[in-house]
């Protein structure tokens, strides 16, 4: 794994890390032009941190327990990333809110994946909310994050159908697939410099469309 790469990612997890490994694997088949400098878990004995060592990338741990409170958590946060010099923050299962204050210190710079069709079914357990609520479709998306939670200007999203049979597990599984072919090309296309904004809206730039959605 390349960790000093031109463009450098922070991936923040806090379990599985099967969106990281879909990031790893597009690196490593050269169809991604970054290089992963730290991967941040929230949990000390999240599996996705195996997967980062595994590939010789630098982890770093954050437990809430160990800070007095939010502000102090999110210093370190914010400390850690600076020091790493990242260009983008990859949230990927990263189960914990960002303040302000660690959006505003990297503006336009963090993005997030979540298992809906935003803003439909924001928060937790999106594919249950989406089973119940008796919708046909359902899928992902991968968004800018800003101080609200799972509001952020859209930039990819990803459809599957729901099956009459689905249970959360099936939909989840169908799901994940979509969010791992949809994070590695939001990646790239931030990486390189196709993607505009409109207000709310993130926009393809003219020449690149048709090419990755
Ligand atoms: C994914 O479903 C993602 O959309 C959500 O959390 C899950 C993380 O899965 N935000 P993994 O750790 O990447 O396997």
């Amino acid at each position: 794994m390349q960790t000093e790469a031109s463009f450098k990612l922070a991936v923040l997890v806090s379990g599985r890390g099967s969106n990281l490994q879909a990031i790893i694997d597009s690196i490593e088949r050269g169809e991604l032009n970054a290089g992963i400098s730290l991967v941040l878990s929230s949990k000390p004995d999240a599996p996705a941190l195996d997967r980062a060592k595994n590939y010789g990338i630098p982890t770093h741990v954050l437990e809430s327990k160990s800070f007095s409170g939010k502000g102090e958590f999110d210093r370190a946060l914010v400390a850690e990333l600076r020091s790493r010099k990242v260009d983008l923050i990859c949230l990927a299962g990263f189960m914990r809110i960002l303040s302000r204050e660690v959006v505003a210190a990297f503006p336009g710079r963090i993005i997030n994946i979540h298992p809906s069709l935003l803003p439909a079914f924001p928060g937790l357990n999106s594919q249950k909310q989406a089973l119940d609520y008796g919708v046909k479709f359902a899928g992902c998306t991968i968004h800018f994050v800003d101080e609200s939670v799972d509001c952020g200007p859209i930039i990819l999203q990803a459809v599957v159908p729901v099956y009459d049979n689905d249970s959360p597990e099936t939909l989840s599984a169908r799901i994940l697939e979509q969010e791992h072919r949809l994070y590695p090309r939001a990646i790239r296309l931030i990486q390189e410099n196709q993607l505009t904004r409109d207000g709310r809206r993130v926009l393809q730039n003219p020449t690149s469309v048709g090419k990755t959605a």
